[in-house]
């Protein structure tokens, strides 16, 4: 997900009181850097940068101000090339200062790019994509005069996903903005006129916005704006008015960041699954520093983690040990070190943490670094101190998970574990790369089935109205649906304060089913038919529960009548590969979670007792 946040402004106001402010109001979507850029007069370029909170750069300026302006572009970063420090921070200038661009999302052909310019004598100071961006664009205008068709002609050049927005110190009147697979909205003032990355960068100022299309460059100036195509014609824009307040525009106008968040997995998973290959399709991970020579050596992995992070190291066990042969254990990180372990120099320690903070995984790190294994960790927050204290990571790109329930950074755990599992096996040569492609192929398409999910939440809101009275919650699942059980109970603990509990459907008989009472809300989660052993005992564990009288919800695949009839409610799953279901069976549970909490009155995004990250054991 592109998080970073991005304003622009030109106009008749204080440029830097603007654009800090638009940060300000745009820092919820995380950030680990800020700074800003201003062309205080014809030929003259300012710029301020600093890691860590906004405040930082408040401080910063306080210090050492910066020449009053009234045009300046600033930037909040959620890093995702480059560790969060000062260097990395942008807006990254062209080596000869006279152009800043602050940039959101990920060029994926950046380091092309960047070698071209080297072998031209051009040297960099930082590792971002970004900085290569503005290097582009001080050598094309080099040669073109006009802002916006230097801007145009570097965008032409660029792959992946980037919002760009670009001042420059000769065009002291025009900011000009450029989009492809990330947003960028303009707010129109009077007198002035604004960019951001989301309406909560101007909302103070304006609420008529234009939200660009794709592949669109625009050019803002105090008087009006101007969008054409990348490819030079003019394009249609349509103005609408934000209906937002500020708080709701921080949540993209969901009600909560957690029903934000579950809306943004698509987004989360397909960025997760960015620029992983490279020009010959070999797999290649974020930081990777283990070599391929000590991962053909490992023949044990152990995946140690906490909450909902340990649901997505059980569902990864499935497809690391299919694909790979390789025995894979799931561990409680809060248990791992006091079992005395079997650790040793070719176990491979994988943690999953979305905050990088979690003390029992990081106590488990050390732990096993201590006996002298080696640790992978999948990580959403860049530079946050499990990373750190890591031998390699990968990094899920969901942007900022603010909400304490996670949803995004469960899903894109699961997918940075399936690019682990597939790389483990393009290591070890147990499987090709037409296999390994065809699997990822595979997964470019899951953001297209959870979005057909997310267009149909009614039933779950339906379904949560229904049983709003219930006391607990039984959920099942078999093989990679018996990790989604457990993930679907724990939404609803954390969220409706209420029991529930998840069950491998075939442990049923050995006790559980006890608990089964008349109208027991039982969530079943159907594995897909080409699992057909499984299937056919799922659909009897469902007859089992039914005849105890339970309100059975079964979750199953489209065009899989076999549960029929006897479910009281069937949720239609789009079909997906075995191994890839939690990926759209987790949504539905989710959103029912989220719903029933909201209409419990709970605080969905800061549940009781909750913290978003457990830094105490
Ligand atoms: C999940 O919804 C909870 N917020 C919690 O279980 C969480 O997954 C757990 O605390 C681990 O956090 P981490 O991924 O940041 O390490």
């Amino acid at each position: 997900m592109h998080m970073c946040g991005i304003v622009g402004y030109v106009g008749a106001k204080d440029a830097q009181t603007v654009v800090v402010g638009g940060l300000r109001r745009l820092e919820y979507r995380g950030y680990d850097s800020a700074g800003i850029a201003l062309v205080p007069s014809k030929g003259d370029l300012v710029s301020s940068k600093k890691a860590g909170k906004l405040a930082n750069l408040e401080a910063q300026i306080e210090h050492s101000p910066l020449p009053a302006a009234h045009m300046g572009i600033g930037h909040t970063r959620w890093a995702t090339h480059g560790a969060p420090n000062d260097a990395n921070a942008h807006p990254p200038l062209a080596p000869q200062g006279k152009v800043a661009v602050v940039h959101n999302g990920i060029i994926e052909n950046f380091l092309i790019l960047r070698e071209e310019l080297e072998n031209e004598g051009y040297e960099f100071l930082s590792e971002t994509d970004s900085e290569t961006v503005a290097f582009l664009l001080e050598r094309q205008l080099a040669t073109t005069s006009n802002l916006t068709e230097a801007t145009r002609l570097v965008c032409e050049r660029l792959e992946g996903a980037f919002t760009l927005v670009v001042a420059s110190a000769d065009h002291p009147d025009v900011v000009v903005g450029a989009r492809r697979n990330s947003p960028l909205v303009v707010g129109l003032g009077d007198g002035e006129n604004f960019l951001g990355s989301d309406v909560a960068a101007f909302i103070d100022h304006t609420k008529t916005a234009v939200e660009l299309g794709q592949d669109q460059v625009v050019t803002v100036t105090a008087d009006g704006i101007e969008v054409i195509g990348f490819d030079g014609l003019p394009a249609e824009s349509t103005t609408y008015t934000v209906d937002w307040d500020v708080s709701a525009a921080e949540k993209g106008g969901y009600d909560w960041f957690m029903t934000k968040e579950i809306h943004e997995q698509p987004a989360a998973i397909a960025e997760t699954l960015l620029g992983r290959q490279d020009a010959s399709g070999r797999l290649q991970l974020d930081e990777m520093r283990l070599s391929d020579g000590e991962l053909r050596e490992v023949d044990k992995i152990i995946i140690v983690a906490a909450g909902t992070s340990f649901y997505a190291g059980m569902v990864a066990k499935y497809a690391i040990e299919h694909w790979t042969r390789i025995p894979c254990e799931v561990e409680l990180a809060s248990e791992f070190r006091y079992r005395d372990p079997i650790l040793d120099r070719s176990t491979l320690i994988v943690t999953i943490s979305q905050s990088g903070e979690t003390m029992d995984t990081l106590m488990a790190i050390r732990y096993a670094k201590e006996q002298r294994s080696q640790v992978l960790s999948i990580c959403n927050t860049n530079g946050s101190t499990i990373p750190r204290e890591s031998d390699a990571v990968i990094y899920t790109h969901a942007g900022p998970e603010i909400a304490v329930a996670s949803t995004k950074g469960f899903l894109s755990q699961v997918v940075a574990c399936y690019l682990l599992a597939l790389y483990l096996a393009q290591v070890k040569g147990v499987k090709y790369l037409d296999e390994i492609g065809q699997i990822l192929e595979q997964l470019q398409d899951i953001p297209a089935g959870v979005q057909q999910i997310l267009d149909n939440t009614q039933e779950m809101a339906d379904l949560a109205e229904e049983l709003v009275d219930s006391k607990a919650f039984i959920f099942l699942g078999r093989h990679v649906g018996y990790p989604v059980a457990l993930e679907g109970a724990l939404k609803l603990k954390e969220l409706a304060y209420l029991h529930a509990e998840g069950f491998a459907a075939g442990e049923l008989k050995h006790g559980p089913i006890a608990v089964i009472d008349q109208g027991t809300p039982v969530f079943v989660v159907v594995p897909p038919r080409a699992r057909d052993q499984l299937q056919e005992k799922i659909v009897s564990n469902i007859q089992e529960v039914r005849a105890r009288g339970a309100f059975t919800i079964v979750l199953v695949e489209e065009g899989d009548d076999s549960v029929l009839p006897f479910p009281d409610r069937v949720i239609r799953l789009p079909k997906v590969p075995t191994l890839l279901q939690p990926l759209v069976s987790a949504v539905p549970l989710q959103i029912f979670a989220c719903e029933l909490a909201t209409r419990l009155g709970h605080d969905v995004d800061q549940p009781r007792n909750l913290a978003k990250s457990v830094t105490v054991e």
